[in-house]
This record gives structure tokens, C-alpha cells and sequence, in this order.
């Protein structure tokens, strides 16, 4: 950043920042409901999903108000909690260990955006604008009571439901589930690319590239035998 920085530099900044990350969370949030075992947990997903949009909308509302073009800044932050959490769900498989660990993905990102939007928000009130700074807050609402319905969901079933865990014979399906599921992220992934714009598309293709190696791992994990499964049981 050169010398001159201000504090709205770093404002218009962080709502790049944060536009790219709320962009990333459109895609992924239905992956995880896909994934899901919990119908709850799908509903909650699919219905987080419909407010993520509203909040890039919300952001898009912010950059207008500030008189920007809504650009965005590839938010590294978010790339790693969605690449960790879709790694996460290849390897817990089908079943109620996979509910548990979106849940944990999930309220990852929820907490990395209560972050973000408590910062944006008290730098928007610093700058005078308090029209952003309503439509940041309403965001963060949502943010908070997205993460509270999480814990609601894992205390009320989900991690009782992953501490029984599967039988064997889930296991073994396990193995069918992490495959189809590896196949379709890097399908998905590979379609992600084409939507990116340049910056993003760099940092996508290390991505692409790492899902497809996690991808080809549960093929052999699944093809001799099962090493994950031998890790699960330990
Ligand atoms: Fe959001």
C-alpha cells in the first residue's frame, strides 16, 4: 500500500476482500448442503445460502453508497477455510462424522465473517457512513445467528449422532461416497475456474490442483483397501 493510506483505503479494501469471500461462500454453501446427512442441517445451509447472496448484495449496496466500483480482492482467508473444509468432507465420507465436520467448516466461516464485518462496521462509523454501517450490521446479524444455528444443530443431534459413529457396513459404502464426492468437487472445480477473474484464476488453479490430488488420494484410499478407514478406526 503506498504511504498515504487511509483509513477508507483500507475500508474499500476489506470490502473487496470481503465480496470475494461471500462470492466463494455462494459456491460453496451447496456443496455442503449436498454433502449433508441432517435434513436440518441442509435446510440451515440452503437457507444461509439465500442470506450469503443478500449479503453480497448488501456489499455491492456499500460499494455504490461509497461511490466504488464493486472490484474484488481474492480473499485468501476464506480460499483456506473452504479448501480445509472440502478436503475435511472427502475424508469424513457419507454420514454423521460428515455432518460434524461441515458443521465445524461452517461455523469457521461464520466467525472469520463476524470478524470481518465487526471491523467493517466500526470503520464505516468512523468514516461517517452510517448508512454502510446499517447494512453491515444486518449482515453480522445474520452471521451471528447462522453460527448459533450451527451449534444448535451439533449439540441437538449432530456430534451425539458422529460420537456413535457408522457400522462397518457404512464404512464401506464410505469408501463408493468419498469417491463420487471426490469426482464431483473436481468437476465442479474444474467448471469454478472459468468464472474466476485473472487474479483469482492463479490462485484457483493451485486449488484445482490440490482438490484434484486430495481427489486422487481417496480413489486409492478407497481402491487398496482403505488406509482411511484403517486412520478412522484408530
Ligand atoms: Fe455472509
Amino acid at each position: 500500500m503506498p504511504e498515504s493510506t487511509t483509513l477508507r483505503d483500507l475500508f474499500i479494501d476489506e470490502l473487496r476482500d470481503m465480496l470475494h469471500g461471500e462470492r466463494q461462500l455462494v459456491k460453496a454453501l451447496p456443496k455442503m448442503a449436498k454433502a449433508a446427512t441432517s435434513p436440518q442441517l441442509r435446510d440451515a445451509l440452503e437457507s444461509h445460502l439465500a442470506e450469503t447472496e443478500e449479503h453480497v448484495s448488501r456489499l455491492e449496496q456499500a460499494f455504490e453508497l461509497m461511490d466504488e466500483p464493486a472490484k474484488t480482492k481474492v480473499c485468501k482467508g476464506m480460499q483456506g477455510i473452504v479448501e480445509e473444509g472440502s478436503d475435511a468432507i472427502k475424508e469424513a465420507g457419507k454420514g454423521p462424522a460428515c455432518d460434524a465436520v461441515i458443521v465445524a467448516g461452517g461455523q469457521r466461516a461464520e466467525h472469520y465473517e463476524m470478524a470481518a464485518y465487526g471491523t467493517l462496521m466500526a470503520w464505516a462509523k468512523q468514516l461517517g457512513q452510517d448508512e454502510v454501517a446499517a447494512l453491515l450490521s444486518d449482515t453480522l446479524d445474520e452471521e451471528k445467528a447462522a453460527d448459533q444455528k450451527l451449534s444448535d444443530l451439533a449439540e441437538g443431534g449432530i456430534n451425539q449422532a458422529a460420537s456413535e459413529g457408522a457400522g462397518e457396513s457404512q464404512n464401506e459404502g464410505r469408501s463408493q461416497g468419498m469417491r463420487a464426492q471426490a469426482q464431483q468437487d473436481d468437476d465442479d472445480e474444474e467448471e469454478d475456474q472459468d468464472e474466476e477473474d485473472d487474479s483469482s484464476a492463479t490462485r484457483r488453479g493451485a486449488t484445482a490442483s490440490a482438490g484434484s490430488s486430495a481427489g486422487g488420494r481417496a480413489r486409492s484410499a478407497s481402491g487398496s483397501g482403505s488406509k482411511s478407514r484403517r486412520r478412522n478406526s484408530r
